[in-house]
């Protein structure tokens, strides 16, 4: 529960260094009707704009295992002076993105915050791995934990104390936002799952996870403020977009995949960007104090995302506890020691502003997960490396005499290669296959097409929309240095020779939507296979303007089909593409690939030649159009007032197939679709037990622990089934299980929400019988009201099958009278 309140929000304003957006109540949205009912009621719609003030920041208390890591950082706070505690909690330029400075005396060599989400965006000779989204389409936990463990050994043997990931926000509210690939899936179980195993991967490697972007960031448009050009960045033309979500929105979809990451103890998060209700994230109390550090036990430390601090002690009462890079301007514009922490928070502790216990708890936070991790004994020194190719704070904006040890221009890779390879196939998800086009049997006339499917020649590092060149990666934080690159074309003529075939590549996109193909130059006798390779380009900064493939895409796929009888088509992209193309009667088979990191030609042609069976599925809906979907990027705004960007979270739960379900309408491929070589059956849905004749509706007042009440955590009902490989090659299923929650739910439940999965290698015409554990929280909405997760009263229908629209069997109970 949440007191209401001891300071209100705006009285935080006379504190001091405090950006004036908080008593804003911005409910000015110019040509956007708020549409949902509680828009009628101006109570309500005033309160937005004003996140309610909940002070003061609540001291961690070192609960589910952290005692003995937070009595070490105790020991080692107590040694430090007041300024000491102020930097620790204050960026500094450095080799790494973000950099805490050493203090010699203690022997703490200082912090080393890395990107990034795929690879050491700062490394040379380390390894590209599947992206993220690529990763949450294999729909495979161990996948995603081995991916992350093998990342955060990269990362710490390169000298990296945290790594600056997994995501869990965007979540893929829009499709057209430019980062959705560095998250995981339009779904907040499949996200949370995600998270979870993530996490563990990487703090299992000893590497502090940072879970980011909390909260609603899902627009890269108008993230960011903007400032009068010639003021330094200091004054504001418009303030960053808010994100105005009301309470069961935000738990039941933004802050289901942060619950799992703090269950799954992840050492730090990261304020957004974008404003929430009107109030900066990073200076928003109801959020960070009350949400995550409150109801969902957060016991690690928050840090701001690069530049979202606007303020001093504002932000500092609001919970967050490290400021970054440090300097109060964005990227390298301008370096100073200039900082709403560093001096300034010294200062106001000194004068009595700040509690010295407030700085304490943050330094506390900070030390915690670094001693919980061993980080204190035998760390890795960071890279020299590193240094020159960190764009953010370059070796000339260096404020502190930064002294590296050890080898340099290390090689980190082992051999995380072939595991890459192996996920770049795993999550590859067949869309279409028709008349037996893939896999591939020994095609004796092959052509290649596609500006996807060659070598990068356009420099190394994917910084900017570059035309030529497979896409195994993006740009901007997330963006990785290959130390090598196989290519579709590399990949698929070395198979090719192996079987003798001819294999002829045509890959401009202008030359191929202009030429005549019919000439026998370029669609010469009759292949046997034309594989056409395409992208789409997205990234951080900016969202997409079309779901279309990119550099004329669609008219490449016409052109190749309609004098090509096997079309098989194989997309890079951040997210969804719209396919028109899919209905082409010559178009046989469709892959989407994701960015799909260094051994991206390897894993397609595994796939493609049947060394891998694909098994990946989509973790969200492709439609029929653009215009299909909903939650548009807000993209303008018609006022020229400070406050005046707003996104209205009005779709409420409608996100992604939630809306297509609830609103009936049909899609080209739905969420958790995805083709095999084989086929799948699944039956015999049924409860492995009856329900608990005393289950309640609320769950019991139980201690936080992180990830909130562990009473939400129990698993309290368990559904098994039984699934077979009814096909021919051996393969791996993915039954899923959905949940349409009883009548007695609020208005506005989607009819159907993932609640498990898995994932099962199934031999031909082998069964297995597979289970899935249903715990409090799966089974429960939020109530507003109690500020509670409630299980409904009455039926419930569980429905299991293969995808989001896939229902081989179904199963009603009541878990709790009416
Ligand atoms: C508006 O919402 C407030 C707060 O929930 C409630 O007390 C009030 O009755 C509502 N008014 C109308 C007209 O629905
Ligand atoms: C945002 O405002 C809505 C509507 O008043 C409210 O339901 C929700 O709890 C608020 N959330 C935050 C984080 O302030
Ligand atoms: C945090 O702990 C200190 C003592 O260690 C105490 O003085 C302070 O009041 C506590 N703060 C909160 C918010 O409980
Ligand atoms: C720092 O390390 C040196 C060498 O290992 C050791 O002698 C010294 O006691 C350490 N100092 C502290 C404060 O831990
Ligand atoms: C911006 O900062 C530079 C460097 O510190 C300074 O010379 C200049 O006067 C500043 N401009 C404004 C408008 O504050
Ligand atoms: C204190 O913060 C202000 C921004 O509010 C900044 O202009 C100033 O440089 C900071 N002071 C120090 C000593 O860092
Ligand atoms: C305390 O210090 C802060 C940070 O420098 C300053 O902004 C504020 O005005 C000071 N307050 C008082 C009461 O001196
Ligand atoms: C691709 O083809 C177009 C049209 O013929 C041509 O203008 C362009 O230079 C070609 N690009 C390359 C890299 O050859
Ligand atoms: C399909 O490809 C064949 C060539 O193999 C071509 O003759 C035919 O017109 C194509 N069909 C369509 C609908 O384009
Ligand atoms: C394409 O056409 C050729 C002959 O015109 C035929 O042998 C072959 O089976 C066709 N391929 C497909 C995939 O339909
Ligand atoms: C905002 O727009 C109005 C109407 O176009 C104009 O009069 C006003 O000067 C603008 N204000 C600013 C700060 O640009
Ligand atoms: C509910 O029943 C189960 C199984 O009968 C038992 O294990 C559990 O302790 C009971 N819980 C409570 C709160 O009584």
């Amino acid at each position: 529960m949440w007191s209401q309140t001891l300071l209100g929000a705006c009285l935080l304003l006379a504190a001091p260094s405090v950006a004036a957006d908080t008593c804003q109540a911005p409910i000015n949205h110019p040509g956007e009707p708020f549409s949902n009912v509680q828009a009628l009621n101006t109570t309500i719609l005033s309160t937005y704009g004003h996140s309610p003030a909940v002070l003061p920041s609540p001291n961690m208390t070192g609960n589910g295992g952290w005692e003995t890591a937070m009595k070490k950082a105790k020991r080692f706070v107590n040694k430090l002076t007041l300024e000491e505690k102020s930097w620790m909690a204050t960026g500094q330029p450095g080799p790494c993105v973000g950099n805490v400075l050493p203090i010699p005396r203690l022997n703490f060599t200082g912090l080393c915050l890395q990107n990034g989400p795929q690879c050491v965006q700062q490394g040379d000779y380390s390894s590209v791995f599947v992206s993220s989204v690529s990763a949450a389409a294999s729909w495979d936990r161990q996948l995603l934990y081995d991916r992350a463990r093998g990342l955060a050994e990269e990362h710490k043997a390169k000298g990296s104390h945290v790594i600056l990931g997994p995501i869990g926000g965007p979540l893929g509210r829009s499709p057209y936002d430019g980062r959705t690939w560095e998250g995981f899936a339009a779904d907040p179980y499949l996200t949370g799952v995600c998270m979870e195993e993530t996490i563990n991967g990487m703090q299992d490697a000893g590497v502090q996870a940072n879970a980011k972007h909390f909260i609603a960031n899902e627009q890269e448009t108008q993230r960011n403020p903007t400032y009068a050009p010639d003021a330094n960045e200091t004054t504001y033309i418009q303030d960053s977009v808010s994100a105005n979500i009301n309470d069961r929105t935000l738990h039941e979809i933004y802050m289901w995949p942060f619950a799992n990451a703090v269950r799954a103890k992840v050492a730090s998060a990261m304020c957004s960007y974008n404003r929430v209700n009107g109030s900066h994230s990073c200076q928003n109390s109801y959020l960070l104090n009350h949400l995550l550090k409150g109801e969902l036990g957060f016991q690690g430390y928050v840090m701001s995302d690069w530049g979202a601090t606007h303020s001093g002690v504002a932000s500092v009462e609001s919970g967050m506890d490290m400021t970054m890079p440090g300097g109060f301007t964005l990227y390298g514009e301008l370096w100073t020691e200039g900082s709403y922490l560093g001096k300034n928070l010294t200062q106001a502790v000194q004068n009595g502003t700040v509690e010295m216990s407030r700085l304490d708890d943050m330094v506390v936070r900070i030390m915690t997960p670094y001693f919980l991790l061993g980080q204190d004994k035998n760390y890795p020194s960071v890279d020299a490396s590193v240094g020159p190719l960190n764009v953010d704070s370059p070796p000339d904006t260096w404020l502190y005499d930064w002294k590296f040890t050890g080898e340099s221009n290390r090689d980190v890779r082992a051999n995380h290669s072939a595991m890459i390879r192996q996920h770049g196939a795993a999550s590859t998800v067949l869309l279409k296959n028709e008349r037996n086009a893939l896999p591939l049997r020994k095609p004796r006339n092959i052509i290649i097409a596609g500006n996807d499917a060659g070598p990068l020649t356009q420099g190394p590092d994917l910084q900017g929309d570059f035309e030529y060149g497979v896409l195994a990666g993006s740009a901007s934080s997330g963006s990785c240095r290959f130390s090598y690159l196989s290519t579709p074309l590399d990949a698929i003529n070395s198979r090719a020779r192996k079987d003798g075939s001819l294999v002829q590549s045509f890959l401009n996109n202008t030359l191929l939507t202009t030429a005549d193909l019919t000439s026998p130059l370029w669609i010469p006798q009759q292949p046997d296979v034309c594989l056409v390779f395409l992208k789409s380009y997205s990234a951080e900064g900016e969202d997409r303007t079309s779901l279309e493939l990119d550099w004329n895409g669609n008219a490449v796929v016409e052109a190749v089909a309609n004098n090509c009888n096997n079309t098989v088509v194989i997309t890079n992209s951040g997210g969804v593409n719209v396919m028109p193309f899919a209905d082409h009667p010559n178009v046989t088979a469709i892959l989407a690939q994701h960015y799909a990191g260094e051994e991206t030609g390897n894993a397609i042609a595994d796939v493609l030649y049947g060394d891998a069976n694909p098994s990946a599925k989509l973790p969200y809906v492709i439609a029929y159009n653009e215009s299909d979907y909903n939650a548009p990027v807000t993209t303008a705004v018609r006022t020229n007032g400070t406050y005046d960007w707003q996104s209205w979270f009005d779709e409420e739960l409608e996100v992604g197939y939630r809306y297509f379900d609830a609103q009936n309408i049909s899609v080209r491929y739905e969420f958790g679709f995805g083709l095999s070589y084989t086929t799948f059956g699944l039956k015999d849905l049924k409860a492995k037990s009856s329900a608990l004749s005393n289950l309640t509706a609320l769950p019991a007042k139980r201690p936080t622990q992180p990830g909130g009440n562990p009473a939400l955590w129990e698993a309290v009902h368990t559904l098994e089934a039984e699934v077979s490989n009814t096909g021919d090659v051996s393969g791996f299923a993915v039954p899923q299980l959905y949940v349409e929650f009883p009548d007695s739910t609020p208005a506005g439940t989607p009819p159907s929400q993932l609640r498990g999965f898995d994932k099962v290698w199934l031999k031909a015409g082998q069964k297995k019988t597979i289970s899935f554990d249903l715990m409090r929280r799966d089974v429960s909405y939020w109530d507003v009201v109690a500020q509670d997760w409630r299980i409904p009263a009455g039926s419930f229908t569980f429905k299991a099958g293969f995808s989001s629209r896939d229902f081989h069997a179904t199963k009603d109970a009541t878990l709790i009278k009416a």
